[in-house]
């Protein structure tokens, strides 16, 4: 089918052949391969309604790379549902722009906009998904291990928009997934559900549990983010409370495998989900991590604005 003209709003909007070739084309794109401009005098706006280093930086940088211009947009120019609606805001957009970069809290409001809009529409996180760091994710397993399928992976921490992500790429990638959390912030049993009813790659498991041992158990990544996400900021207090004992700090790589590397997907709370000597020692890829965002997206825009696209 391929992604030319499509919206990509959650991971779980790929088959496992279209992952498959999207990683393909991102390992290409960063080997040295010639992307082409098929943004060339098109024009991609970016609402950003949280803040945001590596996700817009490295849209922005990858639009700029196919030729395209990006438009950034921020929540005091537009006042999304205030000011305007979301239908109308998507409405307006789509008479200048000939696609859509969003970071909105909102799923609604994130599939309302793509519904107002014929240009294509990409998910830059919600609070209920982070599709485009979960598929720079697999990039970086599929590098560092040689293969995303059957992959062993272990996030450890809150059960939110990157692990129901994560939750889907299990699914479609076929990647054995043990999510630790403490107890009552386990992943909603909807994202379960629904990430179960992905046409997947086969071999794909998510294992949810509030035992760190059973899941730290052959694995190969530990992946971790911020126990006190955007938006929940009241809750930052209980919230240390409730993590301690799940950070990922030097006792706990003791008690993985020899060799398990260390991801996360930034911005780290140093001395919270993770200390600074794992971050900054030996096991961590993050940073490798970090740079994939955008070889991925640069894949992600070509595939969606390429020469099959709306335009050549
Ligand atoms: N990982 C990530 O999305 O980072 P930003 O919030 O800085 O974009
Ligand atoms: N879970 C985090 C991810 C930040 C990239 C948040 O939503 O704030």
């Amino acid at each position: 089918m391929g992604l030319s003209g499509h919206d990509l709003l959650s991971v779980g909007d790929l088959g496992s052949a279209e992952l498959e070739a999207l990683l393909e084309r991102s390992a290409e794109l960063k080997r040295g391969a010639d992307p082409g401009t098929p943004l060339a005098r098109r024009s991609v706006a970016l609402i950003f309604l949280r803040p945001s280093n590596r996700t817009r930086v490295s849209f922005e940088a990858a639009i700029a790379r196919l030729g395209g211009h990006p438009i950034a947009l921020f929540d005091r120019e537009i006042e999304m549902g205030k000011r305007e609606s979301v239908g109308d805001v998507g409405r307006i957009l789509d008479r200048f722009v000939d696609g859509l970069v969003a970071r909105i809290p909102s799923e609604r409001d994130l599939r309302g906009l793509a519904r107002a809009m014929k240009s294509p529409v990409i998910n830059a996180m919600t609070d209920l998904g982070h599709p485009c760091q979960i598929l720079a994710d697999c990039l970086t397993v599929r590098e560092q291990l040689g293969h995303l399928a059957g992959a062993r992976v272990t996030f450890v921490g809150d059960g939110n928009n990157v692990c129901n992500s994560w939750i889907e790429a299990a699914q479609v990638a076929g990647i054995d997934l043990r999510v630790v959390t403490p107890s009552g912030y386990e992943p909603a049993p909807r994202v379960l559900q629904a990430a179960a009813q992905l046409p997947g790659a086969g071999g794909g498991r998510v294992l949810v549990t509030n035992d760190l041992d059973q899941g730290l158990a052959g694995t190969e990544v530990i992946y971790t983010d911020v126990w006190t996400s955007m938006g929940q900021e009241e809750q930052h207090e209980d919230r240390r409370q409730d993590f301690g004992p799940y950070q990922v700090n030097e006792r706990v790589l003791e008690r993985a495998p020899e060799g398990t590397r260390v991801m996360h997907c930034l911005p780290a709370h140093r001395g919270e989900e993770i200390t600074d000597g794992v971050i900054d020692g030996p096991h961590s890829i993050v940073f490798e991590q970090a740079a994939n965002r955008y070889w991925l997206q640069l894949a992600l825009l070509a595939e969606i604005f390429g020469p099959t696209g709306s335009e050549g």
